[in-house]
């Protein structure tokens, strides 16, 4: 679709001259669709059909080929091959245009002709029920008007100009009437759009009336623009993204620390199996090597035990910052065993390029994205914060769910553990930094999280 402006009013109002000057000033197509009805009217006067019988108008339109071509940026009509514009402003065709622009038939016939103009090109199109009836979605609508005695005043300075013998009593007759026939038909009458900008030129002349349309125009669009830019919300437009890469190339996990860790992890393996009665679901999701984000759902202080004890490279993992600051030996296990600190409100462009750090350093990063522990099992809506990681590292995220009866996990208790396909990292790019990108990713990565604490609920 263009950009389209409509530009509505009654006879006379200076529309076409306007419409014609404001589409040179901003290299739009200006479609004066009045020239359209009037080519109609101009057929059927030509055929010898009686423009007052519906009847015989809608008959004879099949034979109406009626187009627009342009040359040297003005509009010229094409009836049946032959560019009849310079015929088409005569008295007689005007109110001929008027009578025929009252038949249905001839409205629709012409409809999809000037929506079609609309669609593939910026337009500025003058008529009646533009903003009406025609492209009620428009850019912009304008309503021109001007007293009747005015419109008259300027009308019949053209038609004198142009040779024309009609007296000012008579277009100024001419311009009621087809006020009166433009107001009052039944389809589309000549009416304002409610989010229509009226402007009245009697007191105007072309310049004046251009230059305020105009400005008029662009303050529509700007507001427009910025209504439109402040409904895309960016993502926290304050961080600076640019020195935080995708993890391409990942170190080797140091092998002593790998052997270590395997010892380590098979040790607690056979105590936890001891204490809970331990259900791993789809280990074969996980991938053999490090630099993979597990997103989980908290549920215990266990959960990264659970994740650990069954990865193949040592994990990192986020922890508050109060639970390094309180008992020293407490801290240091913690950090020994991969956490690092999260401070809550503080900057988080910190914590995201540790967290991108550590998967550059071969580790595996488990995330609780849901930010707080769930008591009832029931999967919370997740921060974006793991969408960002994720399509910042560009690494693989892997759900992963853990389900038990109740509010704590106690000794012997059912505990089910599953961990679902590795989604890729095409699938967590942003293209842009419209926040509706990342929260998409964000669905992505629960959804999986949720179908699988959903399935294990019936197994528990
Ligand atoms: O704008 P104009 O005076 O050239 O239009 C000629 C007639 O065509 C006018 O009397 C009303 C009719 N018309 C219409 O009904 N709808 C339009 N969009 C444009 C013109």
């Amino acid at each position: 679709m263009g950009v389209n402006i409509a530009l509505d009013g009654p006879s006379g109002a200076g529309k076409s001259t306007i419409a014609k000057m404001l589409s040179e000033k901003m290299g739009y197509i200006y479609v004066n669709t009045g020239e359209l009805y009037r080519a109609i009217a101009l057929y059927m006067i030509r055929a010898g059909v009686d423009i007052q019988n519906d009847g015989q108008v809608e008959e004879n339109l099949p034979h109406v080929e009626v187009g627009i071509e342009y040359s040297d940026g003005l509009q010229h009509v094409i009836l049946c091959g032959e560019d009849v514009t310079s015929q088409l402003h005569t008295p007689e065709v005007s109110m001929g245009a008027s009578r025929v622009s009252a038949i249905p038939a001839v409205r629709s016939f012409l409809l999809d002709m000037q929506r079609e103009f609309a669609k593939k090109y910026d337009t500025v199109m003058d008529g009646r029920d533009i903003g009406t009836v025609v492209l009620p979605d428009c850019d912009v609508k304008i309503f021109l008007t001007a007293s009747a005695e005015e419109r008259a005043n300027r009308r019949f300075k053209e038609l004198q100009e142009a040779g024309d013998s009609s007296t000012y009593e008579q277009v100024l007759a001419d311009i009621n009437q087809r006020d009166y026939n433009d107001t009052h038909r039944e389809i589309a009458p000549l009416k304002k759009a409610d989010d229509a900008v009226e402007i009245d030129t009697t007191n105007y002349d072309l310049q004046q009336s251009v230059m305020i349309i105009s400005d008029t125009v662009k303050k529509v669009l700007e507001e427009k623009q910025s209504k439109q830019e402040s409904k895309t919300p960016r993502i926290r437009d304050t961080i600076d993204f640019s020195d935080v890469r995708p993890v391409t190339d990942p170190k080797k996990v140091n092998p002593i620390r790998l052997f270590f860790f395997g010892i380590v992890r098979r040790i607690i393996y056979i105590i936890y199996k001891i204490k809970f009665k331990m259900v791993y679901e789809g280990l074969e999701n996980l991938p053999k090597t490090g630099s993979n984000i597990i997103a989980s759902n908290h549920r215990s202080y266990r959960d990264p035990v659970f994740a650990a004890l069954r990865l193949h490279v040592p994990c990192s993992f986020m922890a508050k910052e109060e639970l390094f600051k309180g008992n020293v030996l407490f801290a240091w296990l913690i950090r020994f065993l991969g956490a690092f600190p999260v401070a809550r409100g503080s900057g988080d462009m910190t914590v995201i390029k540790e967290a991108v750090a550590r998967l550059e350093m071969g580790r595996n990063l488990v995330i609780y994205p849901e930010g707080t522990r769930s008591k009832d099992g029931k999967l919370g809506r997740g921060k974006t914060g793991v969408a960002l990681i994720a399509s910042l590292a560009q690494v693989p995220v892997v759900p992963m769910a853990i389900s038990f009866k109740g509010e704590k996990l106690r000794f012997r208790e059912k505990v089910i553990i599953s961990f679902g396909k590795p989604i890729q990292p095409e699938e967590l790019k942003l293209t842009s930094s419209d926040i509706r990108e990342l929260k998409a990713i964000r669905e992505k990565i629960m959804n999986s999280i949720a179908v699988m604490v959903d399935e294990n609920v019936n197994k528990l």
